[in-house]
């Protein structure tokens, strides 16, 4: 260990000052461009992670740069008894964009999943109808508050927590046969992932969403896509549901809308968003013009052929280089969607590739104890693409 380490002396003061709910890396980021991040020793490191699917446009974006200063020299901040002209605009490019007619801001994904289910019941409710059900899956993730870890079904995240929020059944991913029994006329909405990103990078079925649509719209049940990972360009189209012969009801958005900036979305109809009248909910921060500012030219970027296109092409390079890991035994199995790999280890842990990654200067993140999970910034070029897979050679072959 370097004594005289920028890196070492503040992450010692981490240690100290923060609550012990993370185990960061052992380095401490000085600058990133691009997907490239330098830490406070100078060490270059390609970044694979992407802050785990949110730089969708990698670091310093000149784009977003030029959009957050220019809004900062405006205003930053007004309050709901006010409307800004970024978020009008940003909800009208979504709407524009994708199935809704309505839109909600908000700061995170947490959040935005939090509106949905809240505009679910309202919307039964203000019908007479007091469901008081809702339906997610085995493995899914959708956030740390109480409601979503109660949506989820990970231990880890619900241990010492209880009580959760009760009415909640969890069903199989990917197991249409269920659907019927786990779907009711008390159901007031089902969430699901069109990818189970933490879980792995599981892919739903086209025949499990088509069957789940069929069987909501049959017992009047809302549909909940949770696109927080999958949205904004992340599997190579705007949202995931676009690759499904589907509308969903309600859509949450977040992490790659902001492309870095905290920024969560809510997208629904009309029809079912009038339920949601003058004070039934509200957010401080939410439609921040600084973030919707950022949001809006992040989706001038990745709302375009031609860049998802890229995004499809990037998919395939990667692939070709992963195989190498596959055939040498290192993987046992590899599963992507889009920008969005999960690479499973045959003998070794996540944590400890992450930590030999860190070494050689490679940053990725993983999904439970044995996946690595590679979910790069869609711009990420082919040289960095190349480098990052020569530093994982060094660790894994
Ligand atoms: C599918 C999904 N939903 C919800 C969330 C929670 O988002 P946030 O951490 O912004 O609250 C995440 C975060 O990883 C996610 O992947």
């Amino acid at each position: 260990m370097n004594k005289n380490s920028k890196n070492n002396e503040l992450r010692g003061i981490y240690d100290n000052v923060m609550l012990p709910n993370y185990s960061p890396a052992n380095f401490i980021p000085k600058e990133a461009k691009g997907s490239r991040i330098w830490d406070l020793d100078n060490k270059e490191y390609i970044d694979f992670g992407g802050g785990i699917a949110v730089n969708s446009l990698g670091h310093s974006h000149p784009s977003l740069i030029k959009a957050l200063s220019d809004q900062s020299q405006k205003f930053w901040h007004l309050s709901n008894y006010l409307s800004n002209e970024p978020a009008i605009n940003l909800a009208k490019q979504i709407t524009d964009s994708t199935f809704a007619e309505n839109v909600f801001l908000s700061n995170s994904g947490t959040e935005a999943n939090e509106a949905a289910i809240k505009i679910a019941r309202k919307y039964h409710s203000s019908k007479g109808d007091q469901r008081s059900e809702l339906v997610s899956f085995k493995n899914s993730f959708h956030g740390r508050s109480l409601l979503n870890i109660s949506l989820g079904s990970s231990e880890m995240h619900r241990n010492g927590f209880e009580p959760l929020m009760p009415g909640i059944k969890h069903g199989e991913f990917n197991n249409e046969s269920d659907l019927e029994k786990l779907i009711s006329n008390n159901t007031a909405a089902v969430i699901v992932e069109p990818v189970q990103g933490e879980a792995g990078v599981f892919k739903a079925s086209n025949e499990f969403i088509k069957r789940l649509r069929e069987e909501c719209s049959k017992k009047g049940t809302l549909l909940i896509i949770d696109e927080v990972q999958s949205g904004v360009g992340r599997m190579g189209t705007l949202y995931g549901y676009m690759q499904y012969d589907i509308e969903p009801d309600i859509v949450t958005s977040a992490k790659g809308l902001g492309g870095g900036i905290p920024i969560g979305a809510t997208l629904t109809t009309q029809s079912i968003g009038e339920c949601m009248q003058p004070g039934t909910h509200g957010s401080t921060f939410g439609g921040n013009p600084m973030a919707c500012a950022v949001a809006n030219e992040v989706l001038n970027i990745v709302n375009n052929k031609d860049f998802l296109n890229d995004v499809l092409e990037k998919e395939k390079l990667f692939l070709s280089f992963l195989a190498e890991f596959q055939t040498k035994g290192v993987f046992s199995e590899i599963r992507s969607s889009g920008l969005w790999i999960g690479c499973d280890l045959i003998d070794k842990t996540s944590n400890e590739v992450l930590e030999q990654a860190y070494d050689a200067g490679l940053i990725m993140v993983s999904a439970g104890s044995n996946c690595l999970r590679l979910a790069p910034a869609l711009n990420i070029t082919n040289e960095e693409i190349e480098q990052g897979i020569d530093l994982l050679k060094e660790v894994l072959l």
